[in-house]
């Protein structure tokens, strides 16, 4: 695919969302959501972006689809800064497996949580990637997640007030 043909989103995506294991991330939580729809926010994003910006967005588009193709299998219900910081790699290495992926689309994938971790994006869809994906987190943990604790904190303070005293 040549990016001065015009390739569509569906077209970059078709390869990669319609396989099985891709599939699985609709399994997966991720942000109050699932992973498969926080990755294709993210890569609905990153196509628009670097698309807008005469980047290579069929690169960048393939990269945000894999940035996160990974299951919780991965890790053994590890949590925290040591899967944040994991991550990229694990998610690089599975989509290696299923994926031809250009050396490009590796080191956005596996920079994509900078600077967590070791390594930096080097081109422009690297760093359109990282970003569009801590503005995606951002948005979606403030409004998935926080809504989902500021729920189960009301209901505890409520249960407290009326029953906590009996
Ligand atoms: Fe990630
Ligand atoms: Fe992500």
């Amino acid at each position: 695919m040549q990016n001065n043909e015009d390739v569509s989103f569906e077209n970059i995506a078709k390869n990669i969302i319609t396989t099985d294991k891709f599939n699985e991330l609709k399994k997966e939580s991720h942000h109050g959501l699932t992973r498969y729809i926080h990755v294709m926010r993210v890569s609905k994003f990153t196509y628009k972006i670097s698309k807008w910006l005469h980047f290579d967005y069929v690169t960048a588009t393939r990269a945000a689809l894999l940035h996160d193709y990974f299951t919780e299998s991965d890790f053994n219900g590890e949590k925290g800064l040591k899967k944040g910081v994991e991550h990229p790699k694990i998610a690089c290495n599975n989509a290696m497996k299923d994926f031809d992926l250009t050396k490009k689309e590796q080191n956005a994938i596996v920079s994509h949580m900078f600077p967590l971790g070791k390594s930096i994006p080097k081109s422009k869809e690297g760093w359109v990637l990282t970003f569009v994906d801590k503005g995606v987190a951002v948005y979606e943990l403030s409004k998935y997640k926080l809504s989902n604790a500021i729920a189960i904190y009301t209901l505890f303070i409520i249960n407290m007030i009326f029953f906590g005293q009996r």
